[in-house]
């Protein structure tokens, strides 16, 4: 049996990049998976002028696939405005990963639905017209 796991993922799964709850965030995020019951908590601060996100961190509580999918989103999303960073996808984490193994697929979705989540809250509490969400193909 060959290992699953690329390089990227396992350097993410060991040492994730953002990771820790955020005192007083402007956007967060939880979701859970109904298949494991593992959840991933994300959270924002974003510039209330340029839509820019400037911080984000994350919590999980989901497996290897998960924890390396929040990190690399986590470096994604930074710097990028609320509207940029919906439209990261699940298929762009996998790929900046070197892959992820498909039976793991949902993990990190899940984790690219904790992301869209926060910008959600954020939008919510700002007023803002919440479009739909992308949809990954
Ligand atoms: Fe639960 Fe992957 S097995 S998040
Ligand atoms: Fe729980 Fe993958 S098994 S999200």
């Amino acid at each position: 049996m060959t290992f699953p796991y690329s390089k990227e993922v396992l350097e993410h799964f060991r040492n994730p990049h953002n990771v820790g709850k955020m005192d007083d965030p402007d956007g967060k995020g939880l979701e859970g998976s109904a298949a494991c019951g593992d959840m991933v908590a994300v959270y924002l601060k974003v510039n209330p002028d340029t839509l820019i996100i400037e911080d984000i961190s994350f919590e999980s509580y989901g497996c290897a696939s998960n924890i390396a999918t929040a990190s690399i989103i986590t470096e994604l999303a930074k710097g990028k405005t609320l509207e940029d960073a919906k439209k990261i996808t699940w298929k762009e984490a996998a790929e900046a990963l070197g892959g992820l193994p498909p039976v793991k697929a949902h993990c990190s979705v899940l984790a690219v639905e904790g992301l869209r989540s926060a910008i959600r809250d954020y939008e919510e509490k700002h007023g803002m017209v919440v479009e739909d969400e992308p949809t990954d193909e």
